[in-house]
């Protein structure tokens, strides 16, 4: 045998005998081409599983809350886009001021401003009632914000015990009634949007909310419960989760805070509420179940995202990518508000301690 033909066979006996050195780049690629042909077949399906087109020029909105502070803005913003509106709330005097602001809005002269003074969180019965007179006067209900609530901080041995019942009162059944209220016309009409405001800690419990928190906890789970069954009937649920927005509300709740939840509050910014009504507003209308702002928000939105429902493919994949990123940015901040109380805590201890020295 020549040299030629030696290293010729030499050459044809290491192909044949190492093509499977390739095998995992062909795998890998196969895999690949499967992955992005999978993802192409997500967003062609993307269309049918995200809610039907909703308008708000024409609708009648109902914002509980309406009177003051982020369910104000939220009423101007759907009036702006043509809403008519119905503002509850429990104070006449606010009502009627928010009322003129709200009008102030108007894109043309057939809307209208309706008011309403109830106690959402009282009675199912006068709840009902209202909505009934507001349904007679502006038409079935289209869109319902379920905004009316209120916050107190303070530590979980100091907080007096009715404040418990009162938090789940006003934030969860205050928003279980107006929504029992509307959904069977929702549902007899096939159409509808429904909004719970709960707030970023309705996502994460932190130092002084051991009252408040469960009670915007809580609308997640009624959310995503009614949302399942609400869905084949073209009625979405969004959650709405506000940070810290500068409102009436916002600087009552702030005379309550302990040094610690005030000190956590300030690692991140406060918002303004047209800002926040804004991206609450458009979520809704989309029928999104998650709403939040900025990007803290939406880190907490996809850290928390769970068993929730998602309208489109784009969030779906977002969620699965950026969990395992979010989950260790997640732990840097828990370490840094788990500092900020133990400082407090030693801080307190040794001022007692020179207390009780003098
Ligand atoms: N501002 C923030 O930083 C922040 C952050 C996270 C979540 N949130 C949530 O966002 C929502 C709005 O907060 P906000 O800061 O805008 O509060 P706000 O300025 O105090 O406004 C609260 C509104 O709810 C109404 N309301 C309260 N209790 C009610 C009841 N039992 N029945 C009927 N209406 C009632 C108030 O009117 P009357 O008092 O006249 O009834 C007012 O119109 C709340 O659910 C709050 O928990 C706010």
């Amino acid at each position: 045998m020549s040299s030629e033909e030696l290293s010729s066979s030499i050459t044809d006996w290491f192909f044949f005998n190492s093509w499977w050195l390739l095998l995992p780049f062909v795998m890998l690629l196969v895999i690949a081409a499967f992955i992005v042909a999978f993802v192409l077949l997500l967003y062609m399906i993307s269309p049918l599983i995200s809610p039907k087109p909703f308008k708000l020029n024409g609708a009648h909105v109902v914002v509980t809350g309406g009177s003051s502070g982020i369910g104000k803005s939220i009423a101007m913003e759907c009036y702006r886009q043509g809403a008519f509106i119905t503002l509850v709330a429990r104070d006449e005097t606010k009502l009627v001021l928010a009322k003129k602001e709200v009008e102030k809005c108007a894109i043309n002269d057939k809307q209208v401003v309706l008011c309403i003074s109830v106690d959402v969180s009282s009675d199912y019965g006068q709840v009902e009632s209202v909505i009934k007179q507001a349904q007679e006067k502006l038409g079935p209900v289209d869109m319902l914000v379920n905004c009316a609530g209120t916050s107190i901080a303070g530590k979980f041995e100091e907080v007096d015990m009715d404040r418990f019942k009162k938090m789940m009162e006003v934030n969860f059944l205050g928003s279980v009634y107006p929504t029992r209220a509307v959904i069977t016309t929702m549902k007899e009409r096939r159409m509808g949007r429904i909004m719970f405001v709960s707030s970023q800690a309705g996502q994460i419990g932190l130092f002084g909310y051991t009252a408040y928190s469960p009670s915007k906890f809580a609308l997640r789970g009624l959310a995503e419960s009614l949302q399942m069954e609400m869905k084949p009937y073209n009625i979405y649920v969004t959650v709405a989760y506000p940070p810290d927005t500068d409102t009436p509300g916002f600087v009552e709740e702030n005379k309550t805070k302990p040094l610690e939840t005030r000190l956590i509050s300030e690692t991140a910014a406060v918002c303004q509420p047209d800002q926040v009504a804004k991206i609450f507003v458009k979520d809704t209308v989309q029928g999104n179940f998650n709403s939040s702002v900025g990007p803290d928000g939406y880190m907490l939105s996809a850290l928390t995202c769970g068993m929730s429902p998602v309208t489109s493919i784009t969030e779906g994949l977002q969620q699965i990518v950026t969990m395992g990123l979010f989950r260790t940015i997640a732990l840097f901040y828990l370490c840094s508000f788990d500092s900020i109380v133990r400082r407090c805590m030693i801080q307190r201890e040794r001022a007692k301690a020179a207390d009780k020295r003098e």
